[in-house]
């Protein structure tokens, strides 16, 4: 049984700000102001080819890291099978997307508040192919979509691990895909399988890897290099580097506390270098100035791609 939160997460949320206040908050409120235009949310797939390899925690993590540099973010957990952001946020959901799809009631009610203003839409099991929804339930996740764009800066999801139809359309549709990978030789192989299909599918696939676990910079600096190198030679596609998080034992505790580790423990290893990816990676917001410039669609983009691939027709 996992254990009860000890701490009241308000405290928890107040504590962390407190320590890193210092040593994040002036350096992300420096950057480039945001453009005006209309609001255009970044759509971001996390995913893996070989399960367990820390894309779930990533997503929380990540989402909590944005939140507090004042992003507003979505995370839908689209693990379809083994839905569980849930239990890593410590919230208990009493609605999931299932009920959506079945027009029992809107994303909205779906929606629930997490920590530091994350919202988080848990995912149901049962939904075995996307693709295969009736066209009223496709219409209906369609329309409930499109609302979400101008409520948030990103839409997070979670995908379960492999090269099911589900996973590779989230991957495919979106603006951008983490394929998180650990350096264990099976992980690696199944995260080449990954970028296959995808770069396959879609050739300007916007793909970075994520190499999570890692002892150090150099065992990820090699693992990444030779992701790079081989995907280059054999399938001709460019990937990306988003770099690494270090093996770190408050991770397990943050899960087993189920208080994301960038509250447990917002000093210790990984969170210090999740904080670093994001403030040099995520932290830009999206306008429709940037969509021409840097390829983002947002979600109507996202809905666009989901409706070619699975000859949906637009809601
Ligand atoms: N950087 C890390 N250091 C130490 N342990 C980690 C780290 N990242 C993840 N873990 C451990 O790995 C476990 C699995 O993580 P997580 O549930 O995020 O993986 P996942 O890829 O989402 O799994 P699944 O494929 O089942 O959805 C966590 O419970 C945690 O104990
Ligand atoms: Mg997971």
């Amino acid at each position: 049984m996992v254990e009860q939160i000890v701490k009241p997460i308000d405290s928890i949320i107040a504590d962390s700000r407190k320590q890193i206040q210092p040593y994040v908050f002036k350096r992300l409120e420096s950057r480039r102001p945001r453009l005006p235009g209309k609001k255009i949310a970044k759509v971001i797939t996390i995913t893996s080819g070989k399960g367990g390899v820390g894309k779930t925690n990533l997503v929380a993590n990540m989402a909590i890291c944005l939140a507090q540099a004042g992003r507003k973010v979505i995370v839908l957990d689209a693990d379809l099978g083994l839905a569980n952001i849930d239990v890593i946020f410590g919230i208990r959901p009493k609605k999931n997307i299932t009920e959506v799809l079945n027009g029992t009631c809107t994303l909205e009610e779906v929606i629930v508040p997490g920590p530091c203003g994350v919202q988080i839409i848990a995912g149901g099991s049962g939904i075995s192919e996307l693709a295969h929804l009736n066209p009223e339930a496709s219409k209906r996740l369609f329309s409930e979509l499109r609302l979400l764009e101008d409520k948030t800066d990103y839409l997070l999801i979670d995908t379960g691990a492999g090269i099911s139809q589900n996973v590779i359309s989230f991957c495919l549709a979106a603006d951008q895909i983490i394929v998180v990978t650990t350096p264990e030789p099976t992980a690696l192989a199944d995260a080449y399988g990954v970028i296959k299909v995808v770069s396959q599918q879609r050739e300007d696939s916007n793909l970075w890897v994520l190499v999570n676990r890692a002892e150090n910079q150099d065992e990820a600096g090699f693992i990444l290099n030779r992701i790079q190198t081989v995907a280059w030679d054999f399938l001709k596609f460019r990937v990306q580097h988003l770099g690494y998080i270090p093996q770190d034992k408050f991770m397990y505790l943050s899960v087993r506390q189920q208080t994301p580790l960038m509250l447990f423990s917002p000093m210790s290893p990984a969170a210090l270098q999740i904080r670093y990816i994001i403030s040099n990676n995520f932290y830009e917001k999206t306008t429709e100035n940037d969509v021409n410039k840097n390829e983002i669609k947002g979600i109507e983009g996202f809905i666009d791609r989901l409706s070619r691939l699975w000859n949906w027709e637009k809601a």
